[in-house]
């Protein structure tokens, strides 16, 4: 078998984030068949993988489904891999990656499994064109992903290759920064749709912000990448990928009506920021000042304020955040009336500090840690 003309297009995510995947998917025009913890699924063509990696903010990869089979032991798993036409998919300069997720009482570690597949696909290849690809860890290049629970085992083609979540924009980490991905989704709860004014202050390496003037400017973070998985297959549309990519370029807006605040109080934190938002040709969109966050300056008409700070689980302690969050609560009082304000915190005993009643409480995880998205309207 070679690549189907349509199939499952399987998008992961992070934990706690398929719901606002799911209306990005829904608003590029495709229909969600199911959405689970860490995934919504569609049916689509393989050309529907590169509008997806292009336009999607929450997506972590892009899976085309290639084979789905019964399969008990690794001897299975290689027989069943091997009846692919991998010389018909791969191209034999290329670099191979797989990773695995495994579930099976026959298998110990997924090395094992990416190690069984992987002999499968290139074992394949010599034997039909006496030539393979090089394989290793590295996912930049091909990357194939397996899943196998109990006797069943799906095989995908990961269209994205690395993280969708590495824009490329951050050359410059900062303590304990938030993942783009995350950020993104954050963004969308918090309702940010670029047509009000965004004060972010704490902004630390400018994540937040930086998101926030990419969805104000309509532009799609799949521009600023150049590397994904399905470049590397022999199907590469290139013709087709370089007029999409020019079509969602032309539909970015060039500048913005409202402002986009961004202040830290450590001037290394607001350097990093400026740098990544450079890098993601936005830093002329943002206003970056280094500045305790109780005296940034929020725009009196319709604003979106939305603060990340320190929570005690990977930066600080809890005891000295505490006057940090009740100064929350005041900056809200005093700085922010009419303004929709938020905190991103994974310390709900920390947030009782603001002092204010949340109106809603979005959860999120950031890695293992179980977070809260809190809204407070200040009328
Ligand atoms: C959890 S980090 C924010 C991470 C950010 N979302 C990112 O993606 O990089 C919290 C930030 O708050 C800043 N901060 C701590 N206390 C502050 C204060 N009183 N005023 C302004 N910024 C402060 C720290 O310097 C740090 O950069």
């Amino acid at each position: 078998m070679n690549i189907p003309d349509t199939s499952k297009i399987l998008v992961t995510c992070a934990k706690g984030i398929a719901p606002f995947l799911e209306e990005e998917i829904k608003s590029l025009g495709f229909r969600v068949g199911s959405t689970h913890e860490t995934g919504a699924v569609i049916t689509g063509k393989f050309t529907d993988t590169y509008k997806l990696n292009l336009e999607l903010r929450t997506a972590y990869n892009v899976l085309f489904l290639l084979k789905e089979f019964e399969c008990n032991n690794p001897t299975d798993l290689y027989a069943e891999t091997g009846e692919i036409e991998w010389e018909n998919i791969i191209p034999a300069d290329e670099y191979l990656t797989v990773v695995s997720q495994t579930e099976n009482p026959s298998i110990k570690n997924s090395m094992f499994a990416n190690q069984k597949l992987k002999d499968a696909v290139v074992d394949r290849m010599t034997k039909r064109i006496g030539k393979r690809p090089d394989s290793g860890p590295e996912r930049k290049n091909v990357v194939i992903n397996l899943y196998w629970k109990d006797r069943n085992a799906w095989i995908y083609l990961n269209t994205s290759g690395g993280k969708l979540a590495d824009r490329g924009y951050r050359k410059i980490p900062l303590g304990a920064p938030m993942q783009e991905t995350l950020a993104a989704a954050v963004l969308l709860a918090a309702k940010y749709d670029g047509k009000s004014h965004f004060v972010n202050p704490m902004c630390g390496s400018g994540t937040i912000a930086i998101e926030a003037a990419l969805i104000a400017l309509d532009k799609a973070p799949g521009l600023l990448r150049s590397n994904y998985g399905f470049m590397h297959l022999k199907n590469f549309d290139k013709i087709y990928w370089q007029s999409l990519r020019k079509e969602t370029l032309a539909k970015s807006k060039k500048g913005l009506d409202q402002k986009i605040i961004a202040t830290d109080i450590d001037n290394r934190a607001v350097e990093a920021a400026t740098a990544n938002a450079r890098t993601a040709g936005v830093e002329h969109l943002i206003e970056f000042k280094v500045s305790d966050f109780s005296v940034t300056n929020v725009p009196s008409e319709k604003s979106i304020v939305l603060l990340n700070p320190e929570y005690g689980e990977r930066m600080g302690t809890s005891t000295k955040l505490e006057g940090t969050y009740k100064a929350i609560g005041d900056f809200f009082k005093q700085k922010c009336k009419g303004s929709a304000c938020y905190v991103f915190t994974g310390n709900l005993e920390l947030a009782k500090k603001i002092g204010l009643r949340a109106e809603r409480r979005v959860p999120f995880y950031n890695g293992d840690i179980e977070c809260r998205l809190l809204e407070y309207d200040i009328f």
